[in-house]
């Protein structure tokens, strides 16, 4: 390592401290993370996943020209049994009165999420899958348009196949526009199946196909994660045995894995699957951390096979075998050779190499009952039994005290599981009175994972609150070897929890205060902790700083919080550090306690830099603002 040899006096703390947990919740993965352009894409909207919906949801049907013609749902003969639903064009007659910008013919429009954000000179990859049902092909006309109907750009495609078949064109918009439409025109007789009606941007993040939203994944790629949790969150456990998250239903072709209804009450489409998970993962170098359920479902289920106690159901003794051999069969496809059945999987997506997973959660803040109990237990014997390398994470339940929560670790402290998840949600002065909460946690016992938390809120008081604990979290970092802030991701007007890291529309993004504080956290880790260094001229027992040291740089990282309405001096003493310069950036998170970003002013808040310098002693000297945080980094010279 770079840095050399730490400094005597160091506590050794986690490297892998504060990472990503993503869920798909506020539309975080389709219309969210996910780059497709289009919604409903496989026509699988259903009343079950949301009421109202349909597979035409989404999609308008069009007979332009004075044209005479059909539109159909398809079931018999699909592109796979996973994909069931598909959309059957019939057009008897294409119409010879083209009225509507010169268009005849019969076909379908979508209009994405809330519009399709196209630019001028960009590429998008358009795709379908279609199968001839009538003897002569059928041309299409393919078009981007602007909101008053008018191109912006297209192209043609001929289906004469009597088999599904994928048929691709890309378009180049001319104009920009915030709000395209996809239009699918058939112009010819006939009659056509239509599937997986894609839209792809070519610049997705990294330029992956089937990837990811470019300025999304840029924003968490800029966080430097060391890790990521997915696919969630309550979403794993879903809230019904039918409606646990099945990772085998996420990956292979797109067009045969099997959306879902999510227990947040939309479609999960599973575009944004196992492959393209571990793939992003390996993409913004943070270790991957997959968590399936534990057999049981969410603590608010509802249903009529309730077994495990309030509100839970339980997969039957006799499928438990199966399900474990999922289990199993997820690490093997992860890590396995590519000439393993599973290992061949992924192999056949385009990855030969195994990818890295070091960890895996098994649970998601269950209740903790005797059902979850006997099925986590056997799902752990197993793991332990055939890949006793990788580190398993358990789950203390839902609270963050309590009978659940002490049972959780009860059990977790029997079976010696590695590390235990903890959830809580709570206001920001229950999270400043709590700044010590792990100081008294066993050190011989499993670590903590604080795999979700957040301060009710995104202004600047949150913010800084959460830094504070944080800056608990790092003292304790020989106990805490991980933590993730949750939720992620929000899209306008399809939030469901309204605390979030990240807000977006089609355009924009609005970066939270937490975001800020979660960047310098995560841009500034180190593996070693310092007690003491840092001392405040005021006596405020809410100012918190922590001093850690990077030994891959070899850098000194100060972290300070002010969570009161009085500034402070604070004074560091880094003569033990030998080597380190003296000049140093300072980033400053700070404002009233009540300000924030929002759509219409994102960037009122956000981090400053400002130069300090470390006297000839290695002193350093700092004002501390009210209301603020700071991360200052010495650099090793
Ligand atoms: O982060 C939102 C939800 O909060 C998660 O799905 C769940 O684990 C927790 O209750």
């Amino acid at each position: 390592c770079q840095g050399g040899e730490p400094p005597v006096g160091g506590k050794p703390i986690s490297s892998n401290l504060f990472g990503l947990f993503f869920e798909d919740i506020n539309y975080a993965a389709d219309g969210g993370l996910y780059a497709e352009l289009v919604q409903n894409r496989s026509f699988e909207y259903a009343p079950a996943m949301q009421k109202g919906w349909h597979p035409f949801t989404c999609w308008d049907f069009l007979r332009a020209g004075y044209s005479i013609g059909y539109l159909n749902v398809g079931t018999s003969e699909p592109i796979h049994p996973n994909n069931p639903t598909y959309a059957v064009l019939d057009i008897e007659l294409v119409g010879a009165y083209p009225e509507i910008r010169g268009l005849s013919g019969v076909g379908i429009i979508n209009s994405g999420f809330d519009g399709m954000p196209v630019n001028q000179g960009d590429q998008y990859f358009f795709s379908f899958f279609a199968r001839l049902l009538s003897e002569e092909p059928v041309d299409f006309l393919i078009q981007l348009q602007d909101t008053k109907g008018k191109a912006l750009t297209g192209g043609t495609l001929k289906v004469a196949s009597g088999e599904w078949q994928k048929y691709e064109l890309t378009l180049t918009p001319e104009v920009s526009c915030d709000s395209a439409a996809l239009l699918v025109l058939a112009q010819s007789k006939g009659k056509v199946a239509l599937d997986m009606v894609s839209l792809f941007p070519e610049k997705t993040f990294m330029g992956r196909r089937n990837g990811m939203r470019a300025d999304l994944a840029q924003v968490l790629a800029e966080l430097q994660p060391r890790f990521m949790r997915f696919p969630g969150g309550c979403l794993v456990h879903g809230d019904g045995i039918s409606n646990i998250y099945d990772w085998k239903n996420t990956v292979g072709p797109v067009e045969h894995r099997k959306a879902q209804r999510n227990i947040w009450n939309y479609q999960q489409g599973y575009g944004l699957g196992y492959f393209e998970f571990f793939q992003f993962c390996e993409d913004i170098g943070a270790a991957a951390v997959p968590v399936l359920p534990a057999g049981v479902s969410c603590q608010n289920s509802g249903g009529t096979h309730v077994i495990g106690g309030a509100g839970q159901q339980a997969i039957c003794m006799e499928d438990m075998d199966a399900y474990i051999q999922d289990v199993l069969d997820l690490i093997e496809w992860a890590k396995g050779p590519a000439d393993s059945k599973w290992g061949s999987v992924r192999a056949a997506a385009g990855r030969v190499q195994p990818f890295n997973l070091e960890y895996i959660g098994i649970g998601n803040e269950e209740k903790i009952t005797p059902e979850f109990e006997e099925r986590f237990r056997m799902i752990q014997n197993a793991i332990r039994e055939n890949y006793p390398e990788v580190k398993l994470i358990g789950t203390s339940g839902p609270f963050s005290d309590g009978d659940d929560f002490e049972r959780g670790w009860e059990i977790s402290r029997k079976l010696g599981i590695d590390i235990v998840d903890e959830h809580y949600y709570k206001g920001p002065d229950w999270m400043l009175a709590n700044l010590h909460r792990y100081d008294s946690y066993d050190r011989e016992g499993p670590k903590v994972y604080l795999g979700e938390y957040a301060s009710w809120g995104n202004k600047i008081l949150n913010a800084v609150a959460e830094a504070a604990y944080m800056i608990g979290l790092e003292r304790n970092g020989d106990v805490v070897s991980m933590a993730s802030y949750a939720p992620l991701l929000a899209r306008k007007g399809n939030t469901q929890w309204t605390t979030d890291l990240i807000f977006f529309d089609n355009r924009n993004i609005v970066l939270t205060p937490n975001y800020y504080v979660q960047k310098m956290f995560m841009n500034n880790q180190g593996d070693y902790y310092y007690d003491g260094l840092v001392t405040f001229t005021t006596e405020d027992p809410l100012l918190s700083a922590s001093t850690v040291y990077d030994s891959t740089t070899g850098d000194v990282i100060i972290k300070i919080a002010n969570p009161g309405m009085n500034p402070s001096k604070a004074r560091a003493d880094l003569s033990g550090f030998k080597g380190i310069g003296s000049d140093a950036q300072c980033f400053i998170l700070r404002g009233a306690p009540d300000a924030e970003n929002t759509f219409d002013a994102p960037t009122n808040v956000h981090t400053v830099t400002v130069p300090v310098r470390l006297n000839n002693a290695a002193v350093l000297e700092y004002e501390v603002p009210a209301m603020s945080v700071t991360t200052i980094r010495i650099k090793k010279e």
